[in-house]
């Protein structure tokens, strides 16, 4: 157990590290509180959730849009949430995105935390104060950057976890280690996903450190600038994957690091390819594959990253070090048919 309160332009997140859910009861009210989960962590669970109000969601991606929102500002209403209310989002990254952002636009605003409970939400999805929900074909399209006042985690939810949820987190943990911390890159070329899930103090030493990187490049950056849009890595492209072929967050962003290695070479000589394919798919994640350059470059149009003529693509100098390279999008088109 670890607690560590993160500072943040505006304001502060309490960080409860391999705490348990039996704490909630010290840091919010259960009377003005309200728990915000999708069925399959509801039904896996149940008895975690007793003495709770609870909202349970559909489960999936594909309700991670405004619609869900109005339905849970809805339950809100039934019941008489006030400003006083505190919502706690009790699930992945679907549920902490939706949680925080109807927590942020309910009555203006109300306190808000998460217990994450996927890998991916544990060492990404939960921290960083990003809320929002997607559009037609774009991700993220609408929300808002607000901080949760608290994250918990306890670790027992994962016990639950199906096998590819698991290797979606992943996906970020590599992440994390190539733009970031080539030591924690070592280890996970050492390890396996196997030996992470026997043994329980690894994880959660590696979920640990995970959440602090992210945190630390929040901090730096709240308002993604500069440093935060290092956390894109992976993601332009991917992003433009994930909802046309229907792949997972983590599948499309391992596509998406593997052709960003690619494009490094071209700019600034990264030379480690190689390394990084080998450790995402010693994680179960797909690497290279095919398809369709034109229709995704028609969504990469619409990134949020884009600036004007150019796409700012992150890429690798080294594993550890990565750098915002922009790149002018008519090259960015040629570079990615060629590949
Ligand atoms: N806000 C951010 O900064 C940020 C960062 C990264 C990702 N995201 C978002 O997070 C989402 C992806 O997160 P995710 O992969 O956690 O998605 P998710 O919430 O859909 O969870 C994945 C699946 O695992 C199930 N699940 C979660 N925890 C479980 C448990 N303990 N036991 C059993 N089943 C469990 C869920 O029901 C769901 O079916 C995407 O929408 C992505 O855009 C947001
Ligand atoms: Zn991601």
């Amino acid at each position: 157990m670890k607690h560590i309160k993160y500072r943040f332009s505006n304001s502060f997140t309490d960080f409860y590290f391999a705490y348990g859910i039996s704490h909630l009861k010290k840091i919010a009210e259960p009377k003005a509180t309200i728990l915000v989960t999708d069925e399959n962590i509801f039904d896996a669970h149940i008895k975690r959730f007793k003495g709770w109000n609870t909202i349970v969601l559909k489960p999936g991606e594909e309700f991670k849009i405004q619609s869900t929102a109005d339905s849970v500002i809805e339950q809100l209403i039934e019941f008489e949430a006030d400003r006083k209310t505190t919502l706690v989002g009790v699930g992945g990254g679907v549920i902490t995105d939706i949680t925080g952002y109807v927590a942020s636009v309910y009555m203006r605003g109300i306190r808000f935390g998460f217990i994450p409970t996927s890998l991916l939400a544990l060492v990404d999805a939960s921290i960083g104060g990003k809320n929002g929900i997607d559009v037609g074909v774009y991700k993220n399209m609408v929300g808002i950057i607000r901080q949760p006042s608290f994250i918990l985690h306890d670790m027992v939810f994962l016990n639950s976890l199906p096998q590819k949820e698991w290797e979606n987190g992943f996906a970020e943990i590599i992440k994390h280690a190539c733009i970031k911390d080539s030591s924690m890159f070592d280890e996970l070329e050492r390890m396996t996903l196997k030996k992470y899930q026997q043994k329980k103090t690894d994880i959660c030493k590696l979920v640990q450190r995970n959440a602090s990187i992210k945190a630390k490049v929040v901090q730096q950056d709240e308002f993604e600038k500069d440093e935060r849009r290092l956390l894109n890595f992976g993601h332009t492209l991917g992003h433009a994957l994930e909802n046309q072929y229907g792949l997972m967050h983590g599948q499309a962003v391992a596509i998406g690091m593997t052709y960003a290695c690619q494009i490094s070479k071209q700019f600034t000589g990264f030379n480690q390819t190689e390394r990084v394919i080998n450790v995402i798919e010693r994680y179960g994640l797909p690497t290279y594959s095919t398809f369709d350059k034109q229709k995704a470059f028609d969504v990469l149009r619409m990134d949020k990253k884009r600036e004007r003529k150019d796409m700012n693509y992150v890429l690798l100098e080294r594993i550890g070090r990565a750098i915002v390279q922009p790149i002018p999008m008519h090259s960015l088109e040629k570079i990615l048919s060629a590949l």
